[in-house]
């Protein structure tokens, strides 16, 4: 089976637009969607569109900015940009893109060949896994041998053996990483609309299940539009200035 794999769009529907552009002559079985569809840019409407119509089977989760624009959460725990933007986001949402946001399910969800994706962690959707100490925590306690996770919005892999575990960072316009029997994985196919590994472009993975191949992408975008739409619609200016560096 292939597999398209979109994380952390976060409302950019430009940095979307340009991921859907370079796969479509592509063919993917499933697309497989982390979460935060909004929160941040001012394209949700689109970005939830898109995602929605994506053709084919798709898995889609819901992710921590999905829930508090969705009214599901209060984002007491999000700081003022990133609050100032779920409130936005609601604001001018249509309800029925709201709605679909709100019926986003929960993570981890197992898909039909047997592997996981969440948005934060598979033990708890709101967990940040940045370092070997909390990936050590999820091979320890959830037994998978394959977990597609976002939220960092870091390209990353966590690779479990025996008693070891190695993290690396996925840098650069592609490439690609062959799983090995006897191996277990965490990877963090990065972040779509707000990628935060100090490389502006748009993040995105695709996954091979019968050769067991995934491979990273880089897509460059229309960011000055990106940021020119978030200053326009009155979003923190911080949003837009983030989007030019990477963080
Ligand atoms: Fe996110």
């Amino acid at each position: 089976m292939q597999y398209l794999i979109l994380s952390d769009m976060h409302a950019n529907s430009e940095a979307l637009a340009a991921v859907l552009r370079r796969v479509r002559r592509k063919r993917f079985d499933v697309t497989l969607v982390l979460g935060d569809l909004v929160g941040y840019g001012a394209g949700p409407n689109q970005v939830v569109e898109s995602i929605r119509d994506l053709p084919g089977t798709v898995y889609r989760i819901r992710g921590n900015h999905d829930k508090v624009v969705a009214g599901l959460e209060d984002g007491s725990n999000f700081n003022h940009a990133a609050l100032a933007a779920a409130r936005w986001t609601t604001e001018h949402m249509t309800a029925p893109n709201l709605r679909f946001v709100r019926e986003l399910p929960q993570g981890p969800l197992v898909v039909p060949e047997g592997f996981t994706i969440c948005h934060g962690s598979p033990l708890d959707e709101d967990t940040y896994v940045f370092s070997m100490y909390e990936a050590w925590e999820i091979f320890e306690n959830y037994p998978a041998e394959l977990v597609f996770f976002g939220h960092t919005h870091v390209p990353s892999l966590f690779v479990h053996r025996g008693r070891e575990i190695r993290v690396a960072l996925l840098r650069g316009e592609s490439g690609t990483i062959t799983l090995e029997p006897g191996h277990r994985y965490l990877v963090n196919p990065g972040s779509i609309g707000q990628p935060r590994d100090r490389d502006p472009r748009a993040a995105y993975m695709t996954y091979d299940s019968e050769r067991k191949i995934i491979k990273w992408h880089r897509v460059n975008y229309a960011i000055e539009r990106a940021q020119r739409r978030i200053v326009k619609a009155g979003l923190p200016k911080l949003l837009a200035d983030r989007l030019a560096l990477g963080t």
